[in-house]
């Protein structure tokens, strides 16, 4: 599997993990849940300067080295979770933020309780620049939990959609996890990830997560969730997803 959502990276998010020894064990974790390629999604906002981007590049490459002398295989990439904002675009357009590394595909995280105008406006002004945005965890989104028909009209025009693997087996509650159901089965999601934070309380959960979907939705769409769709478009940078009907 390709876990596209991860903050594995050490000292960076202030709810991730708060040094080496705490990433290295997420690490050694995501390998023992079958997770080949974890990409480090780091927080990031439009207000982040280019010497804090830097700093995200450096702290990646002493963990990638440190993965390298323990000889762990797991292929570990850096991205970032963007949080949306009136700006976001200009902000993308310009930073070096995106999952695939060639600027194609960013990760974009919502506010929890609201969900503001600018975003459906940001999201398109990407897409009309060939950037593809594909929305973390919507399902946690106060306002989709009330209304997950908002997401429609985003996925008409190309948005694409990240669940959260904790999401589907209830580590945020019952409504969460329902609403996670609801956009599964809808199909809007391409992606199921674990927003992992540590190695302790906020895990990976992807067997779990990959075996609900696998009875929700059938193995080929699981398939398709956990490995060809991120593989296909943020690891080979190709667009050739496979669409989350169900
Ligand atoms: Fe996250």
């Amino acid at each position: 599997m390709t876990d596209i959502h991860c903050h594995v990276l050490p000292f960076v998010d202030y709810d991730g993990p708060q040094d080496t020894e705490e990433s290295m064990r997420m690490l050694e974790c995501a390998f023992r849940e079958g997770i080949g390629c974890v990409i480090a999604t780091p927080h990031v906002t439009s207000g982040d300067s280019r010497g804090r981007l830097d700093e995200f590049r450096e702290t990646f490459a002493n963990l990638r080295q440190s993965a390298l002398e323990q000889n762990l295989p797991i292929d570990l990439r850096l991205g970032a979770e963007v949080y949306v904002s009136p700006d976001l675009c200009d902000f993308v357009k310009e930073a070096p933020v995106s999952l695939d590394g060639a600027g194609r595909y960013v990760l974009v995280e919502l506010p929890m309780y609201e969900f503001p105008p600018f975003v459906q406006s940001q999201l398109f002004s990407l897409i009309s620049e060939n950037i593809v945005p594909i929305l973390a965890h919507p399902e946690r989104n106060s306002n989709v939990i009330r209304n997950p028909e908002v997401l429609f009209s985003l996925s008409k025009a190309g948005v694409l959609f990240q669940l959260n693997a904790g999401s589907l087996v209830g580590s945020f509650g019952r409504e969460v996890k329902k609403t996670a159901e609801t956009l599964l089965t809808s199909g809007l999601c391409q992606f199921v990830a674990s927003d992992a934070h540590g190695d302790r309380a906020r895990g990976f959960r992807m067997k779990e997560a990959r075996s609900t979907v696998r009875r929700l939705v059938g193995e080929s769409l699981a398939e398709a969730i956990f490995e060809d769709n991120p593989r296909r478009t943020v690891v080979e940078g190709s667009c050739s997803w496979t669409e989350g009907d169900a």
